[in-house]
């Protein structure tokens, strides 16, 4: 059975942005299938929704990052895929026009389009972006509304909290162009706002992640800087600052000091893959590009791998590329957000001769890489890794992420031996719809 709505048009493709075409170009319906085909056999351990969210722009062409958000998720139970569904999230812009900027200058922190992760805390589901509040989502993807911690909440909150698997707590931070540029908040395991704290920094950035430890919280202040020129012209207003500098902040999660920076190399970082902390050194895997929009906002270079080695007793940062193949999207087994971790995973796309993506699985205690192919014309999008169980190993799970299908124009949910990257798919759920690429997803178990 399938049912659809179609609530507005999507914009036409625009030339030369490929975020608009292809595996990325956005999709014209609401649909619900409740009739999948499955390949394999889906884990009958795995009841919940995988869920992802990105851009699925509706109106005139903007930048890819500003695009209105749709969430697509598959529910599983029993071994079975009980639906697909693709749905909006009803922001008061998306239904209404409301201004991220109003009359007076101020901005709506419940306006935007909300449309780079979703999450599960406290029993909430949370779509997010990192202009604005959460918004929360039923179970079958429909909008509630914002969602601002009863109101405490006063900032944006990133698309990238991290929720500490030791205490529960959601930690997360608020960026923005106008003072305090940057703000630290935590909500304990009850989802309840507990702590928020102004971080000093010099300038507005895009800060799009950041990383936790056990002891520390960790902020990337990179020269990527909002400019007042380009907001103006209405595009997106950041650019790379030859003169910003790059600095790392440590923050002690206790509170017992006040945050320490660490100059690095410039460069930029959309993801961070994890960090953890052991005496005085704190270690970070990011997917660092060596620069990003110099030349405007559609200037995408190229990332890889790199490790960070912080070491508080020197003041000194080493920075080393671990991979030189191009990746983005980094996971790890979220239940060591903080902790040390061995296992990271990837997305690496070629575009010729058709857009072929695997996902790279990096053990980083041995130095190997893996490549797990999804066959010839087919792209995974960010891999989420799912435990086989609670008290199961950090490689032993499965991997799971939406691959979309070049030849049919059509994408699948497909389910993979996270251990072992010859294996054939353990499933494959066949959608007869296109999720485009989109950001971030989790999946959210029952
Ligand atoms: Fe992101």
């Amino acid at each position: 059975m399938s049912t659809t709505t179609t609530p507005a048009t999507p914009a036409a493709a625009t030339p030369g942005a490929f975020y608009r075409t292809g595996r990325y170009a956005p999709v014209a319906e609401e649909t619900t299938r409740t009739e999948l085909t499955v390949r394999g056999h889906i884990p009958p351990s795995l009841h919940g929704m995988y869920v992802r969210n990105g851009p699925n722009p509706r109106g005139a062409a903007g930048h890819w990052f500003t695009g209105d958000g749709m969430v697509h998720g598959v529910e599983l139970s029993d071994g079975r895929a009980n639906w697909y569904r693709n749905r909006y999230v009803r922001s008061t812009t998306f239904t209404h026009g409301a201004p991220f900027v109003r009359d007076d200058l101020t901005i709506d922190r419940a306006a935007g389009m909300i449309n780079t992760n979703v999450i599960q805390h406290a029993g909430r589901v949370l779509a997010l972006s990192e202009s604005s509040f959460p918004y929360e989502l039923t179970g079958h993807l429909d909008t509630v509304g914002a969602f601002d911690f009863d109101g405490r909440l006063t900032t944006a909150m990133t698309a990238h909290p991290k929720i500490c698997p030791t205490t529960g707590e959601l930690h997360f931070f608020g960026y923005g162009y106008t003072a305090p540029f940057l703000t630290y908040h935590m909500a304990d395991r009850l989802g309840r706002l507990v702590h928020t704290e102004i971080v000093e920094v010099p300038g507005a950035t895009m800060m799009h992640d950041f990383a936790i430890t056990a002891q520390s919280v960790v902020f990337m202040d990179l020269p990527v800087v909002f400019d007042l020129e380009l907001a103006a012209r209405g595009t997106m207003p950041y650019r790379w600052s030859d003169t910003y500098g790059a600095r790392i902040g440590v923050l002690d999660r206790a509170g017992r000091r006040p945050v320490r920076w660490y100059e690095i190399e410039p460069c930029y970082v959309f993801h961070v893959l994890n960090a953890f902390e052991a005496g005085d050194v704190i270690t970070i895997d990011v997917v660092r590009y060596p620069e990003q929009w110099r030349d405007g906002p559609d200037d995408f270079h190229k990332a890889t791998l790199w490790r960070w080695t912080i070491n508080a007793s020197t003041g000194r940062v080493t920075e080393e590329e671990l991979d030189d193949r191009t990746c983005e999207f980094p996971r790890i087994d979220d239940r060591l957000a903080g902790l040390e971790h061995r296992i990271g995973y990837a997305v690496h796309v070629d575009e010729a001769p058709v857009p072929t993506g695997s996902i790279l699985r990096y053990d980083l205690q041995r130095g190997r890489r893996d490549v797990i192919g999804v066959g010839a014309g087919r792209v995974p999008a960010e891999p989420v890794f799912v435990p086989a169980g609670p008290t199961s190993a950090e490689h032993d799970g499965y991997l799971m992420t939406y691959v979309y299908d070049c030849h049919r124009d059509g994408s699948d949910l497909v389910i993979l031996d996270a251990a072992d990257p010859s294996a054939k798919p353990i499933a494959v759920v066949e959608l007869d719809v296109r999720v485009p690429m989109g950001f971030h997803g989790n999946w959210l178990p029952r």
